[in-house]
């Protein structure tokens, strides 16, 4: 469907419809819908290659569900998604093509961007990661010095950071354990100085991550380690291609930085930044993993991807995903989604779907450039599990607020935790059945006056319950399962940014505050005035100056 000839989302049918579903199902409890329905648990689930969904703990009948459909069909979420697999270039204001699903199809598959076939070129890509991986994790490639590389700093911010570091930490248990690989992303010197001071220059390997080899934070950071290896290996301008590469679609500044092209894996600008990872910007999980891990985690992708791709409306996880959200969002009025992984080696893992979903549907006109009178993306938030538990549970569990949730959980431990302490994952599995439990259905005023509790504690113990949860358990974390999991997240946010009619795929509500912290550096270092400041920043930036005695 053409977004020109779309109607606004809120005056369509199957909106209306939807509103006053919402009107009638009005306070109807999740204990109720259990009660009318005994099959719920098993009948409100789904499979997707290894992950196993429940979705019994929504707010949802069949009939939400279908109106829920109809409108994803009278929005065009399922043409869209075509467009976007055929590589139409959907991301319209930056007038791009949107095939991170490209980066993970196989060697025959043929996507075309402008009339060229691009799968070649990510294969091509992805040989030359693994060549110089393989060549990495052998000791082969070696510094300026002779010594093989024993450590890998990733240098990048955003997506160029975020998708890498988390998955290092996810697939920790597959990692090469002599590699030491860091990940520095922060202008603020403290996070480059922690990520070398203990390191030996001449063992380090830096990987510059940018797409637009621009970024502030990035060069600034690579030129700094660039400036901290030659002096530290007494070393001229030619050590630096033994010791730094570049991932990026820039040759032109790459080059300009000093980092020999033939050091510079590549990807392209249909690839967005939040979707990236899986792209030559994953060289330092690659490095770290190996390539048949990577590409273990890259068929996980495309599983999903095809699930998304083919699977009908009523058995689509990313759809089903999406679709719950904007029901709480824009039917609810939930501002926030809750993602809790009952796993330590998910701990990167919220802050790495911030990025995709948060600069994704963070949004507020839609692809005409109208102001959306909807809600868009929530504020997405979580850590693990057990830990949140003893801090912002509570809240949810009692406060005033709507938030959705998804928990993640694992019926094996990773394969090589200490035996000693595989024992512990049937309790921290135990905490995640009964987090969800506790918050479906609570515990009523006469379940709690059961207990023998004083009346005037009654309401402090009581748990109103109807919070709604997602549930997805696999059996293993492994790099299959990651590349599922975030196919699935990708294609969610995918989802809810069509039926919103926003784009998804651009991100300039990051450029102002580019633009101005670049005019008021000269300030701060006194090479010009507050003159042009308000008189807010004006008065902040003095203080600053004074306390820095300038
Ligand atoms: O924060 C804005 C942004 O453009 C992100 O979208 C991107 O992931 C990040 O900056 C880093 O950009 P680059 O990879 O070009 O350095």
């Amino acid at each position: 469907m053409n977004a020109a000839s779309r109607a606004k989302l809120n005056q369509t049918p199957e909106w209306t419809a939807l509103a006053k579903h919402r009107e009638e199902f009005g306070a109807t409890q999740l204990r109720e819908l259990f009660a009318r329905t005994p099959d719920r648990g098993t009948d409100y689930t789904l499979r997707v290659g290894d992950l196993h969904l429940d979705y019994s703990k929504h707010l949802v009948t069949d009939e939400t569900l279908r109106l829920l459909r109809e409108l994803a069909a009278a929005t065009g979420v399922a043409e869209l998604r075509d467009a976007m697999f055929r590589g139409e270039k959907i991301n319209t204001t930056e007038d791009r093509a949107v095939l991170h699903t490209a980066l993970r199809a196989p060697r025959d598959a043929v996507i075309e961007v402008d009339g060229e076939n691009v799968v070649p070129a990510v294969h091509a890509v992805l040989d030359r990661m693994a060549a110089f991986a393989d060549k990495v994790r052998a000791g082969e490639w070696t510094g300026h010095t002779g010594k093989p590389i024993k450590n890998v700093v990733n240098i990048g911010i955003g997506g160029s950071d975020l998708g890498p570091a988390m998955a290092y930490e996810v697939l920790r248990s597959f990692t090469d354990r002599s590699l030491t690989v860091r990940f520095v992303s922060n202008v603020d010197g403290a996070d480059l100085h922690e990520a070398v001071r203990d390191l030996d220059p001449a063992e380090t390997l830096f990987i510059v991550a940018s797409k637009t080899f621009t970024t502030i934070e990035t060069i600034t950071n690579a030129t700094s380690a660039r400036d901290w290896l030659l002096t530290e290996l007494r070393a001229g301008q030619d050590a630096v291609a033994k010791h730094f590469v570049a991932l990026s679609t820039n040759a032109e500044k790459v080059e300009e930085f000093g980092i020999d092209t033939a050091n510079m894996f590549e990807f392209w600008d249909w690839v967005g930044g939040r979707y990236s990872y899986d792209s030559a910007i994953g060289l330092s999980l690659m490095i770290a993993i190996g390539p048949d891990r990577f590409r273990e985690m890259l068929d996980g992708f495309h599983l999903v991807d095809e699930h998304f791709r083919t699977a009908p409306a009523e058995e689509n996880a990313p759809l089903l995903l999406g679709l719950l959200g904007v029901w709480y969002g824009n039917f609810f009025d939930a501002q926030s989604h809750a993602v809790l992984p009952y796993s330590h080696y998910l701990s990167k893992f919220t802050a790495y779907l911030q990025q995709l979903d948060m600069e994704s549907n963070g949004k507020s006109v839609d692809r005409q450039g109208d102001p959306v009178d909807w809600q868009t993306g929530p504020v997405v938030w979580g850590t693990p599990g057990t830990n949140g538990q003893h801090a912002y549970y509570q809240l949810i569990h009692q406060g005033t607020k709507m938030i959705p949730a998804d928990f993640i959980g694992f019926a094996a431990p990773v394969h090589d935790l200490l035996p000693g302490l595989i024992a512990q994952h049937d309790l921290l599995m135990a905490n995640f059945f009964a987090q969800t439990q506790a918050l479906a259905f609570g515990k009523t005023p006469d379940e709690v006056r059961a207990e023998g509790v004083p009346e005037e504690l009654v309401p402090h113990k009581t748990f109103q319950g109807n919070h709604p949860t997602t549930t997805i358990l696999a059996d293993r974390l492994t790099p299959s399962v990651l590349g599922q999991l975030i196919a699935l997240y990708e294609h969610k946010v995918f989802v809810q940014g069509a039926v919103w009619d926003i784009d998804s795929f651009d991100q300039w509500g990051v450029e102002l505050g580019k633009v101005l912290a670049k005019r008021i550096e000269p300030v701060l270092t006194g090479d010009a005035g507050t003159g042009e400041l308000d008189s807010s920043t004006a008065a902040l930036v003095t203080a600053y100056r004074t306390l820095r005695g300038r």
